[in-house]
């Protein structure tokens, strides 16, 4: 089944073209840096706008290696959580060519989307694994039993991974977006030559807490002259993606030793850290686990992963109905007494 994705959730217009397998045929994304980069951040009704100018000529992009939407049978899209303007660009371009051509469709949940782009591995990574999306909006622990069965072990209680990336690269005058550029500042830096705090790691939760290391930035900058510059900026670059990957990959390792799951998979844009990657891989290999991280262009966002997911969905025999509107906030999984999700029920809306 020749499946078209698009997505559409906050600043990239995206949309892939993916074959049984899942195997990837095409992917498309025009990314909105630019156009939000004066802003330090995302601005919806922007976003909004360049998705409306930019959909068609994306999906027709995404749609040339198969010969054109005549090929194609069945759409997956993006139905949340997300910026609700930006998400309605994707839903409503995607029910018309539903409706034009009478084929399924799927909306698919942006976290299994991100948590879906390891199916497109070559071998895939199998099930039962602890998954670890961390994003601009999301830092979430799962135990993915199979796909479409998450366990939700825990999240961040305030800001995501991706965000203290952003706001503090904010703060240290970096530009959008932060995870990137402060990846780049820090690449000569010296990771241990400044402490920032590691929260609730004493806690051995799957909570996560990242507000005091934006704290901390906005100290340390004020206490230093409130500018940093060369290797003091690199320095501290460094010292603050290792805080980040250091919490992340803990709490990961731990939650495959509690869940006795064999593998750890990372997912989302700030997977694309190289450091991140690295650390994970060698404290994995440490504690007899395997980790995969899908490669970088699939962790941040993409229609790839929209298409995988849906291609799971469709090929199953669900179907979203026509009606169903954008969902900003639609958690993976229904919360249990002891605290955690369990999701083998479909979301709202979603007919078996
Ligand atoms: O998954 P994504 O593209 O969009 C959301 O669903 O949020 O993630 C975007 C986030 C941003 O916060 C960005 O700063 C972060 O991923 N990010 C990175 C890197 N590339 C993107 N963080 C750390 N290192 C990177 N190389
Ligand atoms: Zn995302």
């Amino acid at each position: 089944m020749l499946v078209l994705g698009i997505e559409s959730s906050c600043d990239e217009t995206a949309a892939a073209v993916v074959d049984d397998g899942p195997r990837l045929i095409s992917s498309i994304i025009h990314s909105q840096v630019a156009e939000h980069a004066p802003f330090g951040g995302v601005v919806p009704e922007i976003a909004s706008r360049e998705h409306v100018n930019r959909i068609a000529g994306i999906v027709r992009r995404a749609l040339e290696p198969v010969g054109g939407l005549d090929r194609i049978q069945g759409i997956a899209v993006t139905g949340g959580p997300g910026l609700v303007g930006a998400l309605l660009v994707g839903l409503q371009f995607a029910k018309g060519l539903v409706v034009a051509r009478a084929l399924p469709y799927v909306a698919v949940n942006h976290l299994e989307g991100h948590l879906s782009a390891a199916l497109l591995a070559e071998p895939r990574p199998a099930y039962p694994h602890i998954a670890l999306v961390a994003s601009g909006g999301h830092t979430q622990l799962y135990h993915a039993k199979a796909f479409g069965d998450y366990a939700a072990l825990g999240g961040t209680r305030d800001d995501a991974a991706g965000e203290a990336f952003d706001k503090v690269a904010k703060i240290l005058g970096l530009g959008y977006p932060g995870g990137v550029q402060i990846e780049k500042a820090g690449a000569s830096g010296n990771r241990e030559a400044i402490k920032l705090p590691r929260a609730l790691l004493a806690r051995k939760s799957f909570e996560f807490s990242f507000s005091g290391l934006k704290t901390a930035a906005a100290d340390y900058v004020r206490n230093h002259g409130g500018r940093l510059e060369g290797a003091e900026l690199a320095d501290f670059c460094a010292s603050l993606q290792e805080a980040i990957a250091d919490i992340l990959t803990r709490k990961a390792i731990l939650a495959a030793r509690r869940e006795k799951a064999p593998g750890i998979v990372l997912a989302g844009g700030v997977a694309a850290n190289t450091r991140l990657r690295e650390l994970l891989q060698a404290r994995a290999a440490a504690a007899g686990l395997w980790a995969f991280a899908p490669p970088k262009v699939l962790c941040t966002d993409n229609a790839a992963m929209i298409a995988a997911a849906g291609w799971m969905r469709l090929t199953r025999g669900e179907r979203t109905p026509i009606e169903q509107s954008a969902q900003s906030r639609w958690p993976l999984g229904a919360m249990t007494q002891r605290g955690r999700h369990r999701s083998s029920t479909p979301p709202h809306g979603v007919r078996p």
